[in-house]
């Protein structure tokens, strides 16, 4: 699976990802020709009602990966680990992502540089392909005090490249780039094949929450629709058509002509 999407990279072909939770989407989706599956911790909001994704558990992350993954059998799979399943200790993350991986996933996200460098290449000396992702990290939303774009000053850009850089190093398949300058990304394309949302149209593929590309999102069950404002990365394509199906395709062929993510989606 991991060869066919390096393939893709090589020949500068962009690589079109989606959020996935159970398996009549993933079927939907591989039918519809997605490249990579993610079943995103963002299930916490999308799928749980709640404010962000701090009380997604391994169980949960599990139970979806194994539906995505019976659902889309010739479609490769990324699951995210929950907040509180990485940071602990080196072999504290093997043994989750060695759940993930029998649940099905064919490689393992987690969020943040610097110490997670070392967690990233104890996992791929261990034959788990990983995937890490840098900018804005929902994981630590506490600690950025809402949801913010990072990478903007030179000091939070140097920090994102030199991440990068070493998560290459240590061995990491993608990056996945959320919400920085579309400049910086372009960067750090140039480093480690990047996956973007809100990073722009340069960077190797791009991801989108499925519930954001069909526009039925509109903030977490404790809050009035009307208050909810979407982020700038989100484009509805159902509105331009009038079937799921359709939807995803025109996003997976608006990511490989490049027409999405337009400015007005970039930062
Ligand atoms: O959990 C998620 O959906 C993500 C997004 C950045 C796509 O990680």
């Amino acid at each position: 699976m991991l060869e066919k999407i390096q393939k893709l990279v090589k020949k500068d072909e962009k690589i079109a990802m989606l959020t996935c939770y159970d398996a009549t989407f993933a079927k939907l989706m591989e039918l519809a020709g997605v490249d990579i599956l993610l079943v995103g911790d963002s299930l916490g909001m999308v799928l749980q009602g709640a404010e962000n994704t701090l009380n997604v558990s391994m169980h949960h992350m599990t139970y979806h990966t194994k539906s995505v993954s019976a659902g889309a059998p010739n479609t490769m799979t990324i699951a995210d680990m929950p907040l509180g399943s990485y940071e602990h200790d080196n072999e504290a993350a093997y043994k989750n992502a060695e759940w993930l991986i029998k649940s099905g996933a064919h490689m393992v996200k987690f969020e943040g540089g610097g110490k997670r460098v070392e967690t990233a290449r104890y996992l791929v000396e261990r034959g788990i392909p990983v995937c890490a992702h840098l900018g804005f990290t929902p994981q630590s939303v506490n600690q950025f005090g809402g949801y913010k774009i990072q990478g903007k000053t030179q000091e939070s850009a140097e920090q994102i490249l030199n991440d990068a850089k070493a998560m290459r190093d240590a061995g990491v398949s993608f990056v996945l780039l959320e919400m920085i300058p579309a400049a910086l990304a372009k960067q750090v394309t140039q480093i480690v094949p990047t996956i973007g949302i809100g990073a722009g149209v340069d960077c190797s593929g791009q991801v989108l929450v499925l519930q954001d590309l069909l526009g039925i999102y509109n903030g977490s069950a404790n809050k009035k629709p009307e208050d909810y404002k979407a982020p700038r990365f989100a484009k509805n394509f159902l509105k331009e058509t009038n079937s799921i199906e359709s939807a995803v395709k025109n996003y997976v062929k608006a990511v490989k002509n490049k027409t999405f993510p337009a400015i007005e989606h970039s930062y």
